[in-house]
């Protein structure tokens, strides 16, 4: 006869297979590829950054990529570098996202999307209290009501072409892991970022029937123009609590963001940190993945005993930080 530790182990498998098969019935929206050869995909804060490099890699995939920006002539340079990368030929739309005509009117002229990602961000980090609360309002116009704007734009013609063509369209948005968590000194930035996800997660719910697919971004630091601006002004406890998540390459997110909205990830994490911050925040979030789900359901008691001593962490080096003044 077996014994009963011998059967134990054998129920271990046979439960995660159980749990498995569950979650492969439960994971929705359904699973989906979201094509982008021949496409048109546009990218708005395309002309710098995470933008201008997934505007490189979308043209070399055989998409139409049309970049929007405020400034014509950083979107003439960006297009002239897209240009000799991929000897894809770009359209540019000049167009202030906080402006929601300017943002009609581009894309009335841009034509009907695919794939539209909304990338455009600004970031300026500093205490509440000393943040003038006009720089508060600059990113949450542009990096909440841009968005709002371009999708509120954008959405009719995708509908329809999604419905000529049969094919996925795909909505992404690019928060920040500031929108997973708070730190020191972006209370306004993680604010516009956080707001992004309760707009996504309704967005999904609406758009589904159309087969239009949403997808959230959570870079870490990534090194940009935008990066070295903020760094010199930022406080300094924000630099040593946030300091100690990895900075990536625009390239390299541009590459996973890509990679994950043509998966159609409900969230996409960019590195190995990110992926830790996923399945701590999982929450109430769409999941189209079996595998994914089952890694967060084992994973969430563990990832919370985690994130306990990440605040233990933040919490002691505020103190520290304090006591030292
Ligand atoms: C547009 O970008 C160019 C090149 O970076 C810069 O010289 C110019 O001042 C910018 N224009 C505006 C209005 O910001």
């Amino acid at each position: 006869m077996a014994s009963p530790f011998l059967l134990f182990l054998l129920l271990i498998p046979l439960c995660l297979l159980v749990l498995f098969l569950a979650l492969s019935f439960l994971a929705r929206p359904k699973s989906v590829r979201i094509p982008i050869k021949n496409r048109h995909v546009l990218i708005t804060g395309g002309s710098s950054g995470i933008g201008l490099a997934l505007a490189k890699a979308a043209a070399s995939q055989g998409a139409h990529v049309s970049i929007l920006a405020r400034n014509l002539t950083r979107l003439e340079e960006a297009r002239e570098e897209i240009k000799l990368a991929t000897g894809h030929m770009a359209r540019v739309l000049v167009a202030d996202v906080r402006d929601p005509q300017a943002v009609a009117q581009a894309l009335e002229e841009a034509g009907p999307v695919d794939v539209l990602v909304c990338n455009q961000g600004v970031f300026v980090p500093m205490e509440l209290e000393k943040q003038d609360l006009e720089e508060a309002k600059f990113m949450i116009d542009v990096n909440l009501m841009g968005t709002f704007h371009l999708i509120k734009a954008a959405l009719p013609g995708m509908k329809s072409r999604a419905k000529e063509t049969g094919l996925p369209a795909s909505i992404a948005i690019m928060s920040s892991q500031a929108g997973q968590v708070g730190i020191y000194g972006y209370t306004a930035y993680s604010a516009s970022k956080f707001a992004l996800r309760g707009l996504a997660e309704s967005l999904q719910q609406e758009v589904i029937a159309h087969n239009i697919h949403v997808s959230m971004i959570f870079p870490p630091d990534t090194a940009t123009p935008g990066l070295a601006e903020e760094q010199k002004k930022r406080p300094e406890l924000t630099t040593i609590i946030a300091g100690s998540s990895g900075e990536m390459k625009a390239e390299d997110v541009a590459k996973k963001a890509l990679d994950g909205l043509k998966e159609g990830q409900f969230i996409i994490p960019c590195n190995f940190d990110g992926t830790m911050l996923a399945i701590a925040t999982a929450g109430l979030s769409p999941q189209r993945s079996a595998v994914t789900a089952l890694v967060e359901v084992l994973g969430a008691g563990f990832m919370r005993f985690v994130a306990i001593g990440f605040q233990w962490n933040w919490y002691s080096t505020i103190q520290n930080w304090h006591a030292k003044r």
